[in-house]
């Protein structure tokens, strides 16, 4: 297999990378390095992949990598990711989400790839109540306008395959934690607020409720998925370990030892959607796959590891200060 690896120097990018080159596989990495992109993710590896800085909107480029490097399978992580700046500002998200996947799906279409892996997420299918899951059929109903691109994006790669006739399989993951997260997202931020003893700001109430998927259970579940996958079809990823925001904050913060007086409730998200959980029965069925990292093990892992490597998300900290004062409000 030779695989090109689009958002490899993100955070579950440069997870799947990792575990690429550890199954000895010929990869390929294009990144454009945005703020949410470093080099340092893949620092264990990175004499054994090949970089390409790219964005994946610049067709040319695009066709050159392929025509270069001629790889049977993609596998594309790369996107503007995080829901809160897509509520600042949608235009990055339409750009790279929609269109920069429209011309990776034709690049790979005119390359004759193999298989096209296309990712995607499960807020695409909007948002449940206390009851209820997401099937892969359940109809998508996204609400912000980070999940609109990617439901585009995931729509897009399902149309490349039925009219075209590409392979493409769509992965849709819940939300992941882990090493390397950029500290915008809900985990990173609670450390790294809660080691310099600031408050840690909760949207709303904290009732909300993700699926925690640990990434590298996420980055294997498409291994598995690149082996035993049907093009056309769509996998749901996963961990059936559904925690409300609340619980989360409070599980990093016993884990760190830190007092919940830290906690401070924010005005809520516009728009933020209640609960999401995925039913993962046909991948367990189809693929064989199931999720190993249990919640409170991720977390532990994770804090860990945030603590060994704190000067990687304090670096970032001037940053995030700015942007901080943007999204959470009293
Ligand atoms: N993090 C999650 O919880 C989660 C859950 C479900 C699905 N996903 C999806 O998984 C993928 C990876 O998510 P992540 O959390 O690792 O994101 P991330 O923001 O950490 O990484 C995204 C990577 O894509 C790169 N990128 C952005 N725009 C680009 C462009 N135009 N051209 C080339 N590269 C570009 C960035 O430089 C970065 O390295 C995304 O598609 C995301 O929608 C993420």
């Amino acid at each position: 297999m030779k695989l090109l690896v689009t958002g490899g120097a993100g955070f579950i990018g440069s997870e799947f990378v990792r575990q690429a080159v550890d199954l000895g596989i010929e990869t390929v990495v294009v990144d454009k390095l945005t703020y949410a992109g470093d080099l340092e993710r893949l620092k264990d590896v990175k004499n054994k992949v090949k970089f390409y800085k790219a964005d994946i909107q610049n067709r040319e480029f695009m066709e050159y990598i392929f025509k270069q490097e001629q790889p049977d399978t993609v596998v594309h992580w790369a996107a503007e990711s995080h829901v809160d700046r897509s509520i600042l500002d949608a235009s990055p998200f339409i750009d790279t989400n929609v269109k920069g996947t429209q011309v990776l799906l034709d690049v790979a279409r005119s390359s004759n790839v193999e298989l096209f892996v296309n990712i995607a997420t499960d807020e695409v299918y909007g948002e449940l109540g206390e009851e209820g899951q997401f099937y892969e059929d359940t109809p998508l109903n996204p609400n912000s306008p980070y999940s609109v691109s990617k439901a585009s994006a995931d729509m897009l790669g399902r149309a490349y395959f039925r009219t075209y006739g590409l392979p493409v399989i769509t992965v849709r993951p819940s939300n992941n934690y882990g090493w390397w997260q950029y500290p915008e997202k809900l985990i990173p931020v609670v450390i790294l607020k809660a080691l310099h003893d600031e408050p840690i700001p909760v949207y709303g109430t904290g009732e909300n409720v993700r699926e925690w998927l640990f990434v590298s259970d996420c980055a294997e579940a498409v291994f598995r998925i690149i082996e035993k996958g049907k093009p056309g079809e769509i996998y749901n990823v996963g961990s059936g370990e559904e925690r409300r925001n609340i619980d989360v904050v409070r599980a990093v913060l016993d884990v760190l030892g830190k007092s919940e007086d830290l906690i401070e409730f924010v005005q809520d998200r516009p728009g933020h959607d209640f609960r999401y959980s995925l039913n993962t029965q046909k991948i367990e069925r189809e693929i064989g796959w199931k999720a190993k990292v249990k919640f409170e093990e991720g977390i532990e892992e994770t804090v860990k590891w945030y603590m060994e490597n704190v000067d990687w998300a304090l670096r970032k900290l001037d940053y995030l200060r700015d942007y901080w004062k943007k999204v959470y409000k009293k």
